[in-house]
């Protein structure tokens, strides 16, 4: 039976025909609802000038590749200018490319090429903060207390006799006092700002319409040359408290599980919808194809629901999904949850296993028992996790993610099944959550490794020229991409099967139900049109499901029932 003629209704078995639906099949308008959208992270994607970090040049050779992987968009982590104390995430001008990246005239390059081959651009925006080397930073410290300068970021008077304490309790996401004291123009110890990151990344002060208007300025920047929308870094943030209370929760806002806490007074306040939308509406001044992508880490779903009504932004990030891990019931509820209470906004759901701020999945599976905390990254002398089994299970629920109805965000190196490398000198850290607790936090270089391109390369194909900014394991050679794309058993190859299939069976547009007599406390199965999923995290294998099998994420035992940390798509008959 051919894949196409079991695209209708009536092909689904009729011993299935009694499920109850969690989410129906969608007929809405909107590219964004079922894509598949492909992170870059332009330093360690390629590198076509030799200086050992990647360019917009890189990207631009290489996105043949993603076009041919099936994916429909690229996010662009930030390539702005910046002193890159953050990865860029410090940005010190936000319309103009920093010289590691190249040049305007190549990011238009990138926009060419990219509609040449009819994949979307969407750019990273960082508003929440900017890096202390941004002219309004320079200008706030050169001008005196209570100035227009300084209100465009928060500062604010010491506690005590002499102002030495910080204001308030907060802490930076990275560690230490969310608070830096300046030096005043007269060279006195003077005022304190507040940075929800590093020291080098100051707060703007959003109860400022001065700051409204020059986000409004950048966002029409980057949508006249073309892009097709932004995520929208730390989302929750940019809007404070009044009065920026004491937070009696955990000292960075997140409750114990990583996420805010309901009422942290720097996170999710009611006036960032208006923010957004404001932005909304400047979107759609330029079409209904522009989107904007929330950062937002919020809990619980609908709450984040909220986020994407009608008028505000299109998507969010789907953290709780990432976090579930393999816990199939937490899964269960979160997939259910998603789609209940989005779809009661009318807005798509988005699934995510990795980013460049957790550890891979392919090495957070790797551990039998409790892996790495997010965020804290995976040392030399750290419990080390088992490649194999990791990228095995990764394979598995990153099946079980795509055949899910709504959109999907992948990470750059996923698709080679990269583990996180764990082996990176304290020497050569850079993520300054390093720095910051004196290498007691890991911190997120692991996942940000460059990419093996070409095995028999210089440098895996990264760059023919210095040394990586990062170095790339030996072993990587093996998981280049040109010796994947000439494995039909690869992880690549399956990637490039599972976006094609996706699409021919448009399972993004598609609807769930779960099927009980696949779901239990080790496995999961739902039905999406005609195509039934069972992913089995358990250590038994499972009789096979009848019916006509697509793909298994493993296809070494073919024959063999579902085994352990497999999953499988098939089309019931
Ligand atoms: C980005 C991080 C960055 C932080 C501060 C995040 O959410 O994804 O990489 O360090 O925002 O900008």
């Amino acid at each position: 039976m051919s894949v196409d003629s079991l695209l209708t209704a009536e092909a689904v078995d009729p011993a299935f025909a009694t499920l109850t639906p969690v989410h129906r099949a969608s007929t809405a308008h909107g590219w964004w609802r079922s894509a598949v959208i492909y992170q870059i992270y332009p330093r360690s994607f390629r590198d076509l000038n030799g200086d050992g970090i990647g360019d917009l040049a890189g990207i631009t050779a290489e996105l043949p590749q993603l076009a041919e992987l099936g994916v429909d968009a690229v996010w662009l982590s930030p390539f702005y200018r910046s002193p890159q104390r953050d990865a860029g995430y410090d940005v010190s001008d936000y319309c103009d490319v920093d010289p590691l990246f190249g040049r305007l005239v190549d990011f238009d390059a990138l926009i060419a090429e990219a509609n040449r081959l009819q994949l979307r651009v969407i750019a990273d925006i960082v508003p929440n903060h900017c890096s202390d080397q941004h002219v309004a930073f320079q200008a706030a410290k050169a001008a005196p207390a209570n100035s227009p300068e300084r209100d465009m970021f928060i500062f604010r008077d010491g506690l005590g006799p002499e102002g030495t304490e910080p204001p308030n309790n907060w802490q930076s996401h990275f560690g230490g006092p969310a608070w830096t004291r300046i030096t005043e123009p007269d060279r006195q110890p003077g005022q304190w700002y507040l940075h929800l990151f590093d020291s080098s990344q100051p707060d703007f002060n959003w109860h400022n319409p001065a700051v409204h208007a020059e986000f409004e300025r950048v966002l029409r920047f980057w949508l006249d040359r073309g892009i097709s929308g932004f995520r929208v870094d730390v989302a929750h943030a940019l809007v404070k408290a009044p009065g920026l209370p004491d937070w009696g929760g955990r000292p960075d806002g997140n409750s114990t599980d990583g996420f805010p806490g309901q009422d942290a007074p720097m996170f999710g306040q009611p006036a960032l919808h208006d923010i957004y939308r404001r932005w909304r509406s400047i979107l759609e001044e330029y079409g209904p194809d522009r989107i904007l992508c929330a950062e937002a880490n919020v809990d619980p779903l609908p709450r984040l629901a909220q986020w994407v009504r009608h008028d505000e932004m299109h998507q969010a990030f789907n953290f709780p999904f990432l976090h579930a891990g393999l816990d199939v019931d937490r899964l269960r509820h979160i997939v259910t949850d998603s789609l209940v209470s989005l779809d009661a906004v009318g807005a798509p759901s988005t699934w995510v296993l990795s980013n460049h701020d957790v550890v891979r999945h392919a090495s957070r599976f790797g551990y039998d028992g409790p892996g790495p905390r997010d965020g804290d990254g995976i040392g030399p002398s750290d419990p080390q996790p088992n490649e194999q089994l990791g990228r095995r299970r990764a394979a598995a629920a990153t099946m079980f993610m795509l055949g899910l109805p709504g959109g999907a965000y992948l990470y750059q190196g996923e698709e080679l099944g990269l583990p996180d490398s764990t082996s990176i000198p304290g020497s050569l850290r850079q993520d300054p959550a390093f720095a910051r607790t004196g290498g007691a936090r890991i911190g997120r270089d692991g996942c940000r490794v460059p990419l093996p391109w070409r095995s028999s390369e210089m440098h895996a194909g990264f760059g023919a020229g210095r040394d990586p900014w990062l170095p790339l394991p030996e072993s990587w050679s093996n998981l280049a991409r040109d010796k994947q794309q000439a494995d039909p058993a690869s992880h690549l190859n399956l990637y490039r099967e599972m976006l094609a299939q996706r699409s021919t069976l448009q399972l993004g547009r598609g609807s769930l139900a779960w099927v009980e007599d696949y779901c239990s406390h080790t496995s999961l199965g739902y039905l999406n049109g005609s195509t039934l999923v069972v992913m089995n995290v358990g250590t038994e294998p499972m009789p096979l499901p009848e019916g006509e099998v697509l793909l298994r994420s493993s296809a070494a035992d073919r024959n063999d029932p579902l085994g352990s940390g497999e999953t499988i798509w098939l089309i019931t008959s």
